[in-house]
């Protein structure tokens, strides 16, 4: 399987980072295509925890190289962070990373936008990581951002720069009626810091079609989640980006020709952090309990994730936009407790059953969830290793959501560790 794409199938914190290092054993490379450090995947070997934000986590195994592709956004300051923090870990990345010429490089002052943004009150929020990743992508789009390879060409990078805050100033003037920055000391301290990261500039286009050529195989490494996509989404309330297995060809430059395999992660429940609709939400103590056994936090903000059952019209949605040919479920022991579980197998839309999501929001805000019971297991899956452990009703539960999923379940994830894992 020469190109494997693995998305998230819901809004995020499915556990890819969990699965990336896992089958990262079998890959050569491990590229990112979108977002930035607006992610947080946790990885647990031998016991021990690693957060990554920004850098693939087939990092945490030995000698796999890693790629950060045009389609990322990248916090210069974040990155050498989060390669420091690595370092700290005993964790080798001498020359196993590259970042293209054509990611964009996310400004301190998109940060502060990206908060100033979220606190108005005249507008609803987010919920965003406050990582810039928004006005990074805006400036992108409006041809006022800043690549990297602009950092080799001294003039072209200071006329952009000027250029960029020129505008930015207009707007934090006026609109939030804040204190201009100097622009001299923005392109002084932008240099600063992104003369550390040129030295892992390099076009990883070209890197990836010659390692494709000579029939090695890359794994393109999705971040956020399919619910969170810019344009399949639960726009407004998304991320910046196209987190769907489309995006890794725009996001990398690998034609869609060459992908031969998309792998989907989704969780035996569902999460959600920041602000949207969520159809399955459970405001209720069968929520709490789902967050307090599921240790649902956030890896990038800290956030209590919103908590509720699985949503199999999601997970159809999910293996249609993204082509999923294989599904990895995720955190199965955190429902060990449940004496019985629910599946939300369509919609209420004003007495109509719906089957499908609605491509308008106001109706998705609207529906209810129309919910089938299936007897939990009430025992142990946790650190189960082989499908033959599980206890039926875990195995009944596991055979309704692929089903009705209309993908295999071919992976199941029993705990953090990466050896709790059932591979069928
Ligand atoms: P990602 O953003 O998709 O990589 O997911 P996160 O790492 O943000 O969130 C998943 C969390 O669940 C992390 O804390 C993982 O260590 C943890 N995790 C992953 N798989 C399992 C599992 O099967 N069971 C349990 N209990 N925890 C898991
Ligand atoms: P991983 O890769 C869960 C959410 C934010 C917010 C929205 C927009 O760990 O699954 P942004 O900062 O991207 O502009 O915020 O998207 N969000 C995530 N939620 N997991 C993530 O990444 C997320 N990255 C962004 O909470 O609702
Ligand atoms: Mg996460």
């Amino acid at each position: 399987m020469p190109v494997t794409v693995l998305v998230g199938m819901q809004w995020g914190d499915e556990g890819k980072g969990k699965i990336v290092d896992l089958i990262s054993e079998d890959q050569d490379i491990i590229a990112r295509y979108q977002g930035g450090a607006n992610a947080g995947h946790t990885v647990v070997i031998d016991g021990k925890q690693y957060i990554l934000h920004l850098i693939p986590s087939g990092i945490l195994r030995e000698g796999k190289k890693c790629i950060i592709g045009p389609g990322v956004v990248v916090d210069p300051a974040a990155f050498l962070a989060e390669i420091e923090e690595l370092k700290n870990a005993g964790i080798d990345v001498n020359g196993r990373i590259t970042i293209s010429p054509k990611a964009h490089c996310i400004l301190p002052v998109n940060k502060i936008l990206d908060k100033a943004n979220e606190d108005r009150k005249s507008q609803k929020k987010i919920g965003t990581t406050g990582k810039g990743i928004g006005p990074t992508y805006s400036d992108k789009a409006l041809r006022l951002g800043i690549p990297f390879a602009f950092f080799l060409d001294n003039t072209k990078l200071e006329a952009a720069l000027a250029a960029s805050l020129e505008r930015k100033n207009s707007i934090i003037e006026n609109f939030y009626s804040g204190e201009p920055l100097d622009i001299k000391s923005v392109i002084r301290d932008a240099k600063e810091v992104a003369k550390d990261v040129i030295p892992f500039i390099e076009d990883t286009s070209q890197i990836l079609a010659d390692a494709i050529s000579d029939g090695k195989r890359v794994l393109c490494e999705g971040a956020q989640g399919t619910m969170l996509d810019i344009d399949h989404g639960t726009y407004p309330y998304v991320t910046s980006s196209n987190t769907v297995s489309g995006g890794a060809c725009t996001g990398l430059g690998i034609p869609p020709k060459k992908i031969d395999h998309v792998i989907g992660v989704i969780k035996a429940y569902t999460t959600r952090v920041g602000e949207g609709p969520f159809p399955t939400e459970l405001e209720d103590e069968t929520g709490n309990l789902l967050q307090g056994e599921g240790a649902e936090f956030g890896a990038t903000t800290g956030r209590a994730r919103r908590c509720g059952w699985f949503d199999a019209v999601v997970a159809k949605y999910a293996v249609r936009v993204n082509g999923i040919d294989e599904i990895v479920l995720t955190k199965l022991d955190v429902l060990d407790s449940f004496k019985t579980l629910k599946v939300c197998v369509a919609y209420d839309l004003d007495g109509k059953r719906i089957e499908s999501i609605p491509d308008n929001i106001s109706v998705l805000e609207r529906v209810k969830p129309i919910y089938e019971e299936l007897d939990g297991w009430d025992s142990k899956t946790k650190g189960a290793t082989s499908f033959e452990e599980l206890p039926q009703k875990a195995r009944d539960y596991i055979a309704f959501l692929e089903k009705i999923s209309g993908a295999p379940i071919k992976i199941i994830s029993t705990g953090p560790g990466r050896e709790a894992t059932v591979i069928r």
